[in-house]
């Protein structure tokens, strides 16, 4: 009985259920990326989702391409023999980024910082009509993470550190994700992620490689595909608390991780993701307790359940263990995402040898068919291409703009030095100041997204010349120059990196960023510095010769909302949602003896008038 449907859509499932084979339903758990489709095989295997993991564009990549892709899958998919439509998956998880041209909204932790659940439902709607124009009704969105341990590479993807930060702005985003309902053709299924209580690992746990085992094949590999040395990567901290093991209480995982959960399936949310993270030494991609015992029964969830990509491989070395484990524990859709025709001979034999129950596979079937017609995939299995010109609009850049602004939190500023009101000439330094990609951070068009102008935009730099005139600033990234200045702007930020390969022993200014800050520091007579971070940095040492300071986190692709902030065209409204550490030994907010600054921590100034 699948309370969200109708008695005839009950019925619809429960006869299309009666009339799949086996081999048909196993089709249905497999979800395989893009570019592992074999010709012909969504129709022959009656597969149930394709999906773009980070920076799986086709080439070239713009709108109407995705679109083409998307419409194609979908339509091989409608000629199975029960013409069962697919779902197609991407993470839009600030705004649908992987799409050259969408709008790229700020990361998580710079909305946490705006405590306005109106703006993220306006964010999740604009974000639903960007994905829809490319036929995409499925984003792995949003993450509901409480990241304790701030070296945690997906730490911006978090809103806050708690769950009274973190409910109120993921149940927006998924209302407006929803927008009038989920059975409209806009709506986007949200998959809540990472089940559960993936932001509470401990450093050094990661499974993927164990500390003191730099030089093992899996990081060297894993490394390989970064751009930098691998060891030097590695020596950073990559990979050393991400998929790591939540050594908390059930008491502590109940009251901080678990009610964003419920807050998500109270506001309608149809799919959850599991973490790739273990809890008490237990890996949640088999854990049947909370898996099916808690969300399944405890927290009534009647949506389904998918695997993150290539997740189940890591449960055992014997693949058939790593299905039958999963599949059992209560996942119903396995991002496999590969090799799919082994899965899917793995899941059959396990059914055939009793393994796997019918019972299991017709539950796992049966939710995910449910939550195609409820998002009235059977009737209209694609979206309407006119929702193309939605894509990117100015509207949406506005919208962006103004939660650039709203993200952006004052921490400090000595004689109201902020709103700047140049009288002379303006010191801008600071490579980020002037460099979409790096404002944008990663899952930007690519992974771990790029540096330079990778998204239409504006930076920094672009938004003091349209408040400040061009004649005001003198732009000197390094701040090589001789020039004495009485103001100046540093903008300093981080490199880009996704998951894993952002795990940092330690979160402190770069060598690059303390040498530009200080020939700064010593040609300007008042100097103000901008901070864009996925995370908070330890600045104990150097905030004292900051006479201002402004955190514009992960910006996205409107930079100039920084500067409206930084020139008074919009207020400085922001609070943090992360607690500051005051030294390296503080990164754990579980351990963490002192802070620089405390969550709800901001300075505020209204919008001035026009200098
Ligand atoms: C990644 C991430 C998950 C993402 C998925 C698909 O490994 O853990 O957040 O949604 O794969 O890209």
């Amino acid at each position: 009985m699948t309370s969200f449907l109708n008695p005839a859509q009950q019925s619809f499932v429960e006869d299309l259920l009666s009339r799949m084979t086996l081999a048909e339903k196993v089709g249905q758990m497999t979800q395989i990326e893009k570019n592992s489709v074999k010709p012909g095989d969504l129709a022959r295997l009656s597969i149930g989702s394709v999906l773009s993991g980070g920076g799986g564009n086709p080439e070239p990549n713009t709108p109407q391409t995705w679109r083409n892709m998307v419409s194609a899958f979908i339509d091989e998919s409608l000629k199975s023999r029960l013409g069962i439509p697919l779902i197609y998956g991407s993470d839009a998880v600030h705004g649908h980024n992987n799409v050259h041209g969408a709008t790229i909204f700020p990361h998580n932790i710079g909305l946490g910082a705006t405590r306005d659940p109106d703006l993220l439902r306006r964010i999740g709607r604009a974000t639903a009509l960007e994905a829809c124009a490319t036929d995409v009704r499925w984003t792995f969105a949003p993450a509901v993470s409480l990241p304790q341990d701030v070296r945690w590479g997906r730490t911006y993807e978090g809103y806050g550190q708690t769950p009274e930060i973190v409910v109120p702005l993921a149940t927006a985003l998924i209302e407006g994700l929803r927008g009038d309902g989920w059975d409209t053709p806009t709506s986007v299924l949200p998959s809540v992620k990472h089940y559960v209580a993936d932001g509470a690992t401990t450093w050094g746990t990661s499974t993927r490689v164990k500390p003191g085992e730099e030089d093992n094949p899996d990081r060297t590999m894993l490394l390989a595909e970064m751009p930098e040395d691998r060891r030097t990567l590695a020596l950073r901290g990559a990979w050393q608390i991400d998929q790591g093991d939540a050594r908390i209480s059930e008491d502590e995982l109940r009251e901080a991780h678990l009610p964003p959960y419920r807050a998500a399936l109270e506001a309608g949310a149809l799919n959850v993701m599991v973490s790739y993270s273990m809890w008490q030494g237990q890996r949640m991609h088999e854990h049947h307790h909370l898996l099916t015992g808690v969300l399944k029964g405890e927290l009534g969830f009647e949506g389904f359940i998918v695997s993150d990509w290539e997740a189940i491989q890591k449960l055992h070395v014997d693949f058939d263990l790593c299905v039958e484990r999963s599949v059992n524990a209560g996942i119903d859709m396995v991002m496999v995402p590969f090799d799919y025709e082994e899965f899917i001979e793995s899941l059959t034999r396990l059914v055939g040898a009793g393994r796997v129950a019918q019972a299991r596979i017709d539950d796992a079937v049966r939710r995910i068919l449910s939550v195609k017609v409820y998002l009235g995939l059977f009737e209209q299995p694609h979206t309407d291409p006119a929702l193309l010109e939605r894509l990117g609009s100015a509207e949406h850049h506005a919208l962006a703009r103004e939660a650039t602004q709203k993200s952006c939190v004052l921490l400090k500023n000595d004689a109201d030095l902020l709103p700047l009101r140049p009288e002379g000439p303006l010191l801008v330094a600071g490579r980020w100041a002037d460099d979409i990609g790096l404002q944008c951070g990663g899952w930007t068009v690519s992974w771990m997204g790029g540096s330079g102008p990778t998204v239409p935009g504006t930076s920094i730099l672009d938004g003091l010349r349209e408040q400040l005139g061009q004649q005001h600033i003198h732009f000197d990234p390094d701040a090589s120059g001789a020039q004495k200045y009485p103001l100046g702007l540093v903008v300093l930020g981080e490199e880009n990196y996704s998951e894993g390969t952002g795990d940092r022993h330690t979160l402190a200014l770069t060598d690059e960023h303390l040498a530009v800050l200080e020939r700064a520091r010593a040609r300007c007579e008042r100097l103000a510095v901008v901070l864009l971070c996925g995370r908070p940095q330890v600045i104990t040492e150097q905030v004292g010769d900051m006479d201002a300071l402004l955190v514009g986190f992960l910006p996205g692709s409107e930079g100039a909302g920084v500067a409206d902030v930084l020139t008074g065209h919009a207020p400085a409204s922001g609070k943090l949602s992360f607690d500051w550490p005051l030294t390296q030994g503080d990164l754990n907010r579980a351990e963490a003896q002192g802070w620089l600054y405390r969550i709800g921590d901001g300075l505020s100034y209204p919008p001035q008038g026009r200098p």
